[in-house]
C-alpha cells in the first residue's frame, strides 16, 4: 500500500523502499539535482523528493508543475538539507494528473476571499490543510473527552416535526406521499438542535452527547453564521447549572490542549500567516489559545453584564442597552470579553429572551442559562439547566403558546422519574474559528451553506 508522507517521516526506516503519491508544491533545479516538494494532506509540511536530472525527460519536465499529482517509487534517505530529517530519492516518477497553466492555484499568496470562489480546489492550499486538519483533531478531541467521562454518543434525528425549540427559523420539507399528504403525516423540518431528543435519552442513559448537523433558515450574512452547521450537545442527568458550566469549561480547555499538543505544526503555520497580516490586536494565535486553555473563565450574571455595558463610556453601541431585559448582541459580547480580558460565561438571562425549556430561577424573572463567550468569535456555547419540574414546564409552554399535545412526549419525561439535568451546545465551526484564528466561518467548513450559497 502507498505510504502517507506522515508515515514516511514518522515511522519508515532509512534506506527502505517506498511508494508515495501527492501534489506538487514546488520544483527547483540546483547543481545537477532536481528537488520536488509534494504534499498529500497527511501532515502540514511537504515531503522533499530528490532526483537525478537524467530521470526527467523534457515532457516530464513540462508536466511537473505546481498542483500536478505524482506517484513516486523511491528510497528513504537521511536529508542533507535543513528543515527536514528525511527525504525520498526518486527511482521512478509518474505524473498522474497534470495541472496546466490555467490551474487557478498558482504558487503565490491567495486571499481567502479568492479561495472561497474555488472552494472545491482550496483543499490543496496550505491554509486549508491546516484548518481541516485542526477541524478533524477537534472532532477527535470531542469524542475522546466525552468517552472518557461516560457519555454515550447518540444520534438524534435530522428530520423532525418539532418547531418548539425556538432556536431559529426552520427549513421545511415539502415532500408528499400523494397530493396534499405530507410525507410524515404532518409538517416536517430539518432540525435546529438535537437537544430535546437528547434530554429524553439522558433521562434514562444518564450522560449522552449528540454531534451532528443542524440547520437554521435565518437570513444572517455574518462571518459567524451558517445555515448548516455541526453542533455538539452533551446532556447530563443529575447536573445543575454550576456542573454544566464546569463541564463546558473543561471541555473547551481539553479541545484546545489536544490541538496544541497534537497539531503544533498547523498552529505554528497559522500563526505565521497572522504575522503577515496587519493585526488588530498584537496578541497572536498561540497566546490567545494558551490564555483560554490555562486561565479560569470569568463568570458573570446577565444582570452584572448589563451594568457593565451601561457603564461603558465613550463609544455607543449600535443596539443600545436601554433597559434590563434586552438580549445581548455580538457587539455587547465582544465588549464584555474585551473589558473582562478573557473568556466569559454569562448566566441567568431574562426568561423572555431564552427558550422555554430553561429552568426558571427563584426570582421568577431569570432562567438558569449560560453562554460561553470567547475572544474574537463571541458565543461558542449556549446552554442551560433544564426545567425538570412538570408543573413549571407546562406553565411556561402554555405561556409561550407551545402545543402540549404535540410535545406530550417531552412532558412525559418530566412526569416519570424526572431529575435535574443540564446541557449545552457547542458550535463546531465557531470553535474551529477560534482555534485557527480564521475570521470568516465560511473558511472553516468544507462546503459552507449560507443564504444564496449551496455549491459543491
Ligand atoms: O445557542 P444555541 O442556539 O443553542 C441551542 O441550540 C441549544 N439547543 C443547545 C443546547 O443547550 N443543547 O446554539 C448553540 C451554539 C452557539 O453557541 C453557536 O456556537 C452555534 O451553536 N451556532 C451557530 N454556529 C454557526 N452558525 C449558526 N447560525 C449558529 N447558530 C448557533
Ligand atoms: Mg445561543
Amino acid at each position: 500500500m502507498i505510504k502517507t508522507i506522515k508515515e514516511i517521516l514518522r515511522h519508515a526506516s532509512l534506506e527502505s523502499k517506498v511508494v508515495v503519491g501527492g501534489w506538487i508544491r514546488s520544483k527547483r533545479d540546483s547543481k545537477g539535482v532536481v528537488f520536488l516538494d509534494i504534499y498529500d494532506g497527511s501532515q502540514q509540511g511537504a515531503l522533499q523528493l530528490v532526483g537525478d536530472p537524467s530521470l526527467f525527460t523534457p515532457t516530464l519536465q513540462r508536466q511537473l508543475t505546481p498542483g500536478a499529482s505524482v506517484l513516486v517509487n523511491g528510497i528513504i534517505r537521511a536529508s542533507q538539507g535543513r528543515g527536514q530529517q528525511k527525504e525520498v530519492i526518486i527511482e521512478t516518477i509518474e505524473v498522474v494528473g497534470e495541472a496546466p497553466e490555467n490551474y487557478p492555484l498558482q504558487p503565490k499568496r491567495h486571499t481567502l476571499d479568492f479561495l472561497r470562489t474555488i472552494q472545491h480546489l482550496r483543499f490543496r492550499a496550505s491554509t486549508f490543510r491546516a484548518v481541516f486538519r485542526i477541524r478533524d483533531k477537534i472532532c477527535y478531541a470531542i469524542h475522546r473527552f466525552f468517552h472518557e467521562r461516560d457519555f454515550l454518543y447518540l444520534h438524534t434525528p435530522i428530520i423532525t416535526s418539532e418547531d418548539a425549540e425556538g432556536a431559529g427559523e426552520l427549513f421545511e420539507l415539502s415532500n408528499q406521499l400523494g397530493k396534499g399528504r405530507p410525507f410524515f403525516g404532518k409538517p416536517a423540518y430539518l432540525t435546529v438542535s438535537g437537544q430535546l431528543a437528547g434530554e429524553a435519552a439522558a433521562l434514562g442513559l444518564g450522560r449522552i452527547y449528540t454531534f451532528g448537523p443542524t440547520f437554521r433558515a435565518e437570513n444572517s450574512n455574518t462571518t459567524r453564521h451558517l445555515a448548516e452547521f455541526w453542533m455538539v450537545e452533551p446532556e447530563m442527568a443529575f447536573c445543575d447549572l454550576q456542573g454544566n458550566i464546569e463541564l463546558a469549561e473543561i471541555f473547551i480547555k481539553h479541545i484546545i490542549k489536544t490541538v496544541m499538543d497534537e497539531c503544533p505544526e498547523e498552529i505554528a503555520f497559522l500563526e505565521k500567516q497572522e504575522k503577515f497580516k496587519i493585526k488588530r490586536s498584537n496578541i497572536l494565535l498561540q497566546e490567545r489559545l494558551v490564555q483560554v486553555r490555562d486561565e479560569p473563565f470569568i463568570r458573570i450574571t446577565y444582570t452584572k453584564a448589563i451594568e457593565l455595558l451601561q457603564a461603558r463610556q465613550g463609544k455607543k453601541f449600535q443596539y443600545p442597552i436601554d433597559k434590563w431585559g434586552v438580549d445581548l448582541q455580538t457587539e455587547h459580547e465582544q465588549y464584555l470579553v474585551h473589558k473582562l480580558g478573557g473568556p466569559v460565561v454569562v448566566t441567568d438571562y431574562p426568561k423572555d429572551v431564552k427558550a422555554f425549556y430553561m429552568r426558571q430561577n427563584e426570582d421568577n424573572k431569570t432562567v438558569a442559562a449560560m453562554d460561553v463567550l470567547l475572544p474574537g468569535v463571541g458565543e461558542v456555547i449556549g446552554g442551560s439547566q433544564r426545567e425538570e419540574r412538570y408543573d413549571q414546564l407546562k406553565a411556561v409552554m402554555q405561556e409561550k403558546g407551545i402545543s402540549l399535545k404535540k410535545m406530550a412526549w417531552y412532558l412525559d419525561t418530566r412526569r416519570f422519574g424526572s431529575v435535574p439535568h443540564s446541557g449545552f451546545g457547542l458550535g463546531l465551526a465557531r470553535m474551529v474559528q477560534f482555534i485557527t484564528g480564521v475570521d470568516n466561518i465560511r473558511d472553516v467548513v468544507p462546503f459552507p451553506r449560507t443564504p444564496g450559497h449551496a455549491e459543491g
